[in-house]
């Protein structure tokens, strides 16, 4: 079964997020649909034609964490966008990020100094499935340095397309207008 990409067209006319920008980043996350639907399909039959050996396999399986996590990291990130209203801080995950960063107010200095590094990547905020703490973790790319066991809550990309256009070198704006935009109520579905 192929992946499809979704629609995020709706998110077009969010304040602080220019409809350029959008569209350039709507294209790119389908190339990473069709590229992740064309590696898996490569690999498939790189295995029935008795490859599965070859550097070629190799390289092209290595390359499939790139593919994938660029899809996936684009739909938790456009899912937890178009929110109008702030978070509930007395609400299921208002407590447990008080609880596991000491307030919500630390926790979103933590985010938001993770999501000011330099480098291009990832900012997530997971929930560690298998003690229930959540974590803010920087990702390289696409696929460097994701914990296992755990499930993205809330995902900023800080790749320079996600805001070039629109902020030129100011990524702290564009940081202040992701906030701006979450949707928490997506957020906090994702809580186990
Ligand atoms: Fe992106």
């Amino acid at each position: 079964m192929a992946y499809a990409a979704k629609d995020y067209s709706g998110l077009i006319g969010m304040e602080g997020f220019g409809e350029t920008l959008l569209n350039n980043h709507f294209t790119l996350y389908q190339g990473y649909v069709t590229n992740t639907n064309k590696l898996l399909d490569l690999l498939a039959s790189m295995l029935k034609e008795g490859k599965a050996g070859t550097p070629e396999y190799a390289e092209l399986k290595r390359r499939l964490g790139f593919e994938f996590n660029g899809m996936r990291l684009h739909e938790y990130y456009f899912e937890n966008l178009g929110g109008k209203a702030p978070l509930d801080k007395s609400g299921k995950l208002g407590k447990k990020l008080a609880e596991d960063f000491g307030s919500y107010e630390d926790w979103e200095k933590d985010f938001k100094a993770t999501a000011a590094m330099r480098g291009i990547g990832w900012t997530i905020l997971y929930e560690d499935g298998v003690a229930g703490r959540l974590v803010n973790q920087w990702i390289n790319e696409h696929e460097t340095g994701h914990l296992a066991g755990c499930v993205p809550v809330l995902v900023l990309d800080v790749f320079e397309h996600a805001f070039m256009i629109d902020y030129g070198l100011k990524r702290a704006d564009y940081i202040e207008a992701f906030f701006k935009n979450i949707d928490w109520g997506a957020v906090e579905s994702r809580l186990k």
